[in-house]
């Protein structure tokens, strides 16, 4: 804990040193961890391959970082505060020397199973202490986590397992979440059953339901680990070798796997939670989001834990037993620094203030927010009322790609203007630059969000295929790495984010490509072709609006269509993807060359009526027409 900048004056001066000598810069942070062998060069790369190697030829591990270099201070320090979905459950909590000696003792248990390092390793688990000791284990044995959000589809979930050949998958038998109970296990026996380089199943007791065991597969997780050593040495890893991969949503085709590595990785995750969050001491921070999102990777698991922070695991949701659980929660453990999605925000607001007003939340110093833009008004509102007109709001912006948070206010220390995302940190270089490629300097014109010059957690890869990787992000503009949103400057150079400027759509914070949605619609019996766009929700950000083409459907109800298609996208990639409007139509409005008019159906979605801009090169303009007079 000794990375944090301490007035607004330091940052810019650590800034622009940042710019000026990264390499001095970076090493200099670098420095700070703790290094089995000292790195042979700080930065190598190009954006046009692209290669980027940070720290290359340094050898450690991640989890002596996080766990063996604090234990000299910290052991009895508690790393988790773990808190149960049900109120009236006892909550537990773990010191760093119970995680270093349950990872410990994990890591064996992986290496009797066979599992070396490079080897990938998929977790599909609830939010409990145990999820972070299987990271970490991975981390420890060299195997490579690919952690699957647990509310994804067990098609979803055998799609990634395929992808990335995972041998062992860590799961539990099911959890809680609300007033529901979700059947992990067998979500897991379905996704498996056709994957041939799957091994072993780890299986956590978390519900008790006693699920069947695979014989020869399936392992219970009590049973590896018993008896086991709390003592294990941690593999030496090169900073550039994979730490994990996390595959996310993109305009086109199946999830990609994101790769992030060891050095990097660790540097700038500790370094941003650090400044961001003004973290100090003996505070207690909150990231609300899963583990099975980038957020949770770092603001959960590594960047809290590499700076010997006190943090909350939450197995609930924000609205059980009531909307003030969130609140609650926060009074119980005195936290600090609290950390949430807009979504969430948006959802607590309208249940009223007097659920906020019973709980005392003078603990808190900094209240972030993460995953989407936040409006104005939820802006005012998380203000006033949950920051009491004394905390700042970091609205952070960042991307599974990028690692880390990229553009923020730093804890108390930055000036603040709603619904701006604001400066970037030390080391970030960005820019805005118009359709053809030329920096924008003007104030208040948008552009597409690019950066110029790498930083240690930035993506190496995209698993398995280097060229998508390339297409994707290294392509649109040569010579930088594109993010796919658009953003504006202020006077102040206080970026603001307008949003996705490709087909990606970011409901709830969760991030959707619109092709992966129609695949999933498409395999449907009634479907013929659909079409997905995004459109303005109160709640969510951005709802899902499908049109569909189907067939054979004459003497079927139409609620009975809409629900065998809601169904396919459930199956297909997870009840989190379910469309909020189901439009069947007769015909899509498509090009003479075929290709679909997406602008036309986004704006229909947002309720226009006409003007729709030039719809000279539509094939049949009555298709239009008739989309209108249906719309939903
Ligand atoms: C996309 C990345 C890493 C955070 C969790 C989502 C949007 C993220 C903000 C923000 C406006 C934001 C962007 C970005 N986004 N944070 N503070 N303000 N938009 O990670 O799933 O990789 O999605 O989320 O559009 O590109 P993700």
């Amino acid at each position: 804990m000794n990375l944090r900048i301490k007035s607004f004056e330091e940052y810019q001066s650590k800034y622009q040193e940042s710019i000026e000598n990264p390499e001095e810069f970076w090493g200099a942070i670098a420095e700070t961890f703790s290094w089995q062998k000292k790195w042979d060069k700080t930065l190598d790369w190009n954006f046009s391959e692209p290669k980027i190697n940070w720290f290359k030829g340094g050898k450690l591990n991640i989890t002596e970082n996080l766990l063996d270099r604090h234990l000299p201070e910290r052991a009895e320090q508690v790393a988790f505060y773990w808190e149960p979905n049900d109120i009236n459950a006892e909550g537990k909590t773990i010191t760093y020397q119970e995680l270093h000696d349950q990872v410990c003792q994990l890591s064996n248990g992986l290496k009797e199973l066979g599992v070396q390092k490079g080897d990938r390793v998929c977790i599909y688990m609830p939010m409990v202490l145990e999820s972070v000791v299987a990271i970490l284990a991975c981390a420890r044995v060299g195997a490579v986590h690919s952690i699957i959000f647990a509310g994804f589809s067990s098609n979803a979930l055998a799609d990634r397992i395929d992808d990335a050949k995972a041998k062992l998958v860590i799961t539990a038998d099911g959890l809680n979440r609300g007033t529901k109970q979700v059947d992990l296990k067998s979500m897991v026996d379905e996704g498996v059953k056709n994957c041939s380089s799957i091994e072993n199943v780890i299986v956590l007791n978390c519900i008790n339901s006693q699920p069947n065991m695979k014989e020869g597969r399936d392992i219970d997780y009590h049973t590896l680990i018993k008896g086991k050593s709390s003592t294990f040495a941690a593999e030496p890893m090169d900073a550039e070798d994979m730490l994990f991969i996390l595959y996310t949503s993109g305009s086109t085709g199946k999830p990609k796997g994101v790769v992030h590595t060891c050095g990097g990785y660790m540097v700038y995750t500790s370094y941003s939670f650090e400044n961001v969050f003004q973290y100090n001491e003996g505070d207690v921070f909150w990231c609300t989001a899963d583990i099975g999102w980038i957020t949770g990777h770092s603001y959960i698991v590594y960047g809290p834990l590499l700076s010997g922070a006190s943090s909350i695991i939450f197995e609930g949701v924000p609205t059980y037993p009531d909307a003030g659980r969130f609140w609650q929660v926060c009074e119980k453990y005195k936290v600090n620094q609290f950390y949430t999605a807009p979504t969430a925000i948006r959802t607590l607001m309208a249940h009223g203030l007097d659920v906020v007003n019973q709980y005392d939340l003078s603990s808190l110093k900094v209240i972030g927010s993460v995953g989407e833009p936040i409006n104005e008004e939820a802006w005012n509102w998380y203000y006033e009322n949950i920051g009491k007109n004394n905390c700042p709001i970091v609205d952070t912006w960042w991307q599974t790609e990028t690692g880390g948070i990229m553009l923020s206010g730093l804890g108390d220390l930055s000036p603040m203007n709603p619904t701006h995302a604001g400066y970037p940190l030390p080391g970030i270089q960005p820019v805005l630059l118009d359709a053809d490629g030329n920096e924008i300097t003007e104030n208040e014109k948008e552009g597409y969000l690019c950066m110029k010059f790498p930083w240690p957690s930035i993506l190496r890869t995209t698993y398995g295929d280097h060229d998508r990787c390339k297409n994707t992000y290294f392509s649109n503009y040569d010579g930088y790495y594109f993010t796919g949103d658009g953003a504006k400057r202020d006077k102040n150079g206080m970026y603001r984010i307008i949003g996705r400027v490709d087909d990606v759509i970011n409901v709830s914070g969760h991030r959707f490509g619109t092709a992966e949605i129609e695949d999933a619609l498409n395999t449907n019996e009634f479907a013929i072709e659909s079409a997905v766009v995004g459109y303005p929700h109160d709640i969510k950000g951005q709802g899902i609006y499908a049109y569909v083409v189907v067939e054979n459907a004459t003497n079927k109800e139409l609620s009975e269509i809409t629900a065998s298609l809601t169904e396919s996208v459930s199956q297909g990639i997870g009840r989190i993807a379910k469309p909020d409007k189901i439009q069947i139509v007769t015909g899509l409005p498509k090009t003479r060359s075929g290709k679909i008019m997406r602008r036309i159906l986004r704006k229909i979605a947002e309720g226009e009526q006409s003007n729709f801009g030039d719809t000279s090169t539509l094939l049949d303009p009555s298709v239009v027409d008739e989309i209108v007079k249906e719309s939903l």
